[in-house]
């Protein structure tokens, strides 16, 4: 019998005749192998399971798993050996333009770690909600919580959403993925996509103007202003506050679609520009995320910025690029020449945001994990995230129908990089596993819709372009210019 398992495994070592007794003999963790190598053998005489740590273990489980899933107690006789191509396996769930409960995250973070991505980029902070209950700032969540109605694209409703996670459920959901071998990455995006930070402290704008949490979607003009000393303040107050709830490695301060024509017409960013000899709003941008990145290095962490950040070609080379545009002038190729590294998400293939019939599985499973003119710039690119955004997303049926299996295509991109086997490969051993997403109670997408066929793909995008009106593309356009 084939048996289908993904991520696929690097090595599938045929054993002796007959079943494996299903008893699990041993589990151990040995020090030689790689961190997140590890060693399965279905045996006469019962399972052994050797990983390099106890994630590594998890891993041989979850492909244990997989196995039983299909063959019952009638177990193969086989060794699995295993380890991924690229250490970084992140997915990102956006939490802030529609709240996400905290029960639902878990079930997402639990599959996801069942495929083995091993880190989880939690986006709580956009304009349309600040999603954290914030001790130092309590107005965050008072006010930045708090959206009366939900216009965005399509849909128009007067709706309130009123919804935070308390600091005990960042603690338990924060548990819960250390106790899966999951790494949580959290993100305040700055200086942009700040509306809900300024509705509730407008002082940290340029225009210190009052302005209500956005209701609708887009990229927007205030941003945090970098010419107030106090600005600093605040964003290091606030990460104290943050930094006690996330105990990782990683941070990541977003850095995307920062439209800067405040900042141009802000005596305050001219006179910060000025006295640091920065030529161009871009370098300022430089210069707040270096800024913002010296004060986390201080506390530990690793930073971690979406793409936009080193347009002004300033950034600390120690600072982790998200790429999701495309490379503007090289700047990210330029990082890495001097020994910055690079996570790929690109839109077209990374955001599953999108319906099947404009971002399929194929093209999800498709993604060029080391770009040509990347690659080149030497060994730093760490690996692949898998993204979905809530704009649209309005209910739990929609996040699962619309990231599974899309989030285990881009798992074994991540766990094999340029080793894979091919969608053809993927997609036959997806079908053979279909009963994981029923154990795990997930509303996976049905298989006649992984691949649309044109004409059901045209309607497809025909019915999601119908959340983006003219006016709003031309102002999309407008901002990216400004950018
Ligand atoms: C992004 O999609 N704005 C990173
Ligand atoms: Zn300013």
């Amino acid at each position: 019998m084939q048996i289908s398992m993904i991520p696929e495994p690097k090595k599938i070592l045929a054993g002796e005749e007959g079943y494996a007794d299903p008893a699990i003999r041993e589990k151990k963790v040995n020090p030689d192998m790689g961190g997140e190598e590890y060693r399965l053998q279905l045996k006469k005489d019962g399972i052994w399971i050797e990983g390099g740590s106890e994630t590594a273990c998890l891993y041989a489980e979850a492909t244990l798993e997989q196995i039983r899933l299909q063959c019952k107690d009638e177990l193969p006789c086989l060794t699995v050996e295993d380890g991924p191509e690229h250490s970084w396996r992140s997915f990102h769930i956006d939490c802030a333009r529609h709240f996400i409960p905290a029960e639902e995250l878990k079930k997402m973070i639990r599959m996801s770690a069942h495929f083995k991505l091993n880190k989880f980029h939690w986006h709580f902070s956009d304009d349309q909600g600040w999603r954290i209950e914030c001790k130092r700032f309590p107005l965050l969540h008072e006010i930045g919580a708090v959206r009366r109605g939900d216009h965005m694209g399509n849909y128009d409703s007067d709706e309130t959403e009123d919804r935070y996670y308390t600091r005990e459920q960042v603690r338990e959901i924060v548990a819960f993925c250390g106790e899966l071998g999951v790494e949580v990455i959290p993100e305040v995006d700055m200086p942009g996509h700040v509306t809900a930070v300024l509705a509730a402290y407008p002082q940290y704008g340029c225009r210190g103007e009052r302005i209500p949490v956005e209701t609708q979607a887009g990229i927007f003009r205030d941003i945090l202003c970098p010419g107030k000393e106090e600005t600093f303040a605040f964003i290091e107050q606030l990460l104290d506050d943050l930094l006690e709830l996330f105990p990782g490695n990683y941070f990541h301060i977003g850095g995307d679609e920062a439209p800067k024509e405040y900042w141009s017409s802000c005596p305050l960013c001219r006179k910060r520009m000025k006295e640091e000899g920065l030529e161009t709003l871009q370098q300022l941008q430089g210069y707040m995320e270096n800024r913002i990145t010296a004060y986390l290095k201080s506390k530990g962490r690793t930073v971690i910025v979406w793409n936009e950040a080193a347009y002004g070609g300033n950034l600390d080379p120690d600072t982790i690029v998200q790429l999701w545009t495309d490379d503007k002038e090289n700047r990210l190729g330029e990082h890495m020449e001097r020994g910055g590294r690079a996570v790929i998400s690109i839109v077209k293939n990374c955001y599953c945001d999108y319906p099947y019939g404009i971002t399929s599985l194929r093209d999800v499973y498709e993604l060029e994990d080391c770009p040509e003119g990347l690659a080149k710039a030497g060994n730093g690119i760490l690996g692949t995230e898998c993204l979905i955004w809530t704009e649209h997303v309005r209910d739990v049926k929609r996040l699962e129908t619309f990231c599974w299996p899309r989030f285990a295509a881009s798992a074994e991109v991540g766990w094999r990089g340029q080793d894979r086997s091919g969608y053809l490969s993927f997609e036959a051993r997806m079908k053979a596993l279909l009963p994981v997403f029923e154990k795990y109670g997930i509303h996976a997408e049905k298989v006649s819709g992984w691949v649309p066929a044109q004409e059901e793909a045209d309607r497809q995008k025909a019915e999601f372009e119908k959340n983006f009106s003219a006016e709003d593309r031309q102002e999309v356009e407008k901002m990216q210019e400004i950018i």
